[in-house]
């Protein structure tokens, strides 16, 4: 495994690899890798002949008051990871060489940025698109791997994407859980144990209001409202937002069809943490 940490390299790289007829798959995290990343990488090497991993915490998609500085780290247990999946290059680039001084250019993505959690964290979708332009200009992927527990990132991913014409396939790939429902996230890392045991209520809550769709409830404000219940049981539990939207355009649904996100937004405690399902039937 190479870790390549300037976008020069990166670039002559990527270039040489194509000259020589090799597909790239990329998968952009910011490190702290667990099995939701894990899954990213294992379908790139899937895909792809060479899979390329970017570690970098971007400060452009944090707000003043957010975890920028506490977000966790751990760069020697992410290589040992990397290795173990036999990730071809990390690139770890700083951020002096991604936000030099001087730097003025941010991508604007408009409506889709700016409902659920845009809305409730203004500037980080525009911070999201950006580095992930500046990583995919670096790489120059074929694919670029996504989870789909950040469902709107993805979504403006793609729609960055094919704004702007670039030859290449957004794959968005299922959440992966622990055992008891939980979404795998970096910042579970933050919850104490009393904490962890409650936040299992995101996902009880999607499921409760799974059930209730299935026996014939589509009026959205009534799924809302018993979602927004199972997750008010928990004391520790502060509602930022529950949603139901149209899985590709984001926009509310007042019944619940087919292609539905439920989306949510939670705090357990100090911690943010999101989940959603995309309602099948
Ligand atoms: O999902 C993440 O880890 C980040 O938002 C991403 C896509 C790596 C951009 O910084």
């Amino acid at each position: 495994m190479k870790v390549i940490k300037t976008i020069k390299q990166m670039q002559l790289f990527s270039l040489k690899a194509k000259q020589n007829k090799k597909t790239i798959g990329f998968v952009p995290t910011m490190g702290y890798l667990h099995e939701g990343h894990l899954s990213l990488i294992r379908r790139s090497k899937k895909e792809n002949d060479i899979t390329i991993l970017s570690i970098f915490v971007n400060p452009a998609q944090f707000g003043p008051k957010e975890d920028f500085k506490k977000y966790p780290r751990d760069k020697k247990q992410d290589e040992v990871l990397a290795k173990k999946e036999k990730v071809d290059i990390i690139f770890y680039p700083s951020i002096k060489k991604m936000y030099p001084m001087g730097y003025l250019t941010y991508i604007n993505i408009g409506k889709t940025a700016n409902v659920l959690c845009g809305k409730s964290r203004p500037g980080h979708f525009q911070g999201v698109a950006t580095i992930v332009a500046k990583l995919i200009n670096g790489v120059t992927p074929n694919a670029i791997y996504l989870g789909q527990k950040d469902a709107q990132q993805a979504i403006v991913v793609k729609r960055m994407v094919e704004d702007l014409n670039w030859n290449l396939t957004v794959r968005t790939l299922p959440i992966v859980r622990e055992k008891d429902g939980l979404a795998m996230s970096s910042r579970n890392s933050y919850l104490n144990s009393q904490e962890r045991k409650q936040a299992a209520c995101l996902y009880q809550s999607l499921i409760v209001a799974k059930k209730i769709i299935r026996s014939g409830e589509r009026r959205s404000t009534k799924i809302i409202e018993k979602v927004k219940k199972v997750v008010l049981k928990n004391p520790g539990a502060k509602i930022d937002y529950v949603a139901c939207v149209d899985a590709k355009t984001l926009k509310p649904t007042k019944m619940i069809y087919k292609k539905t996100l439920i989306a949510l937004a939670i705090f357990i405690g100090k911690t943010r943490l999101i989940d959603n399902i995309i309602i099948d039937a």
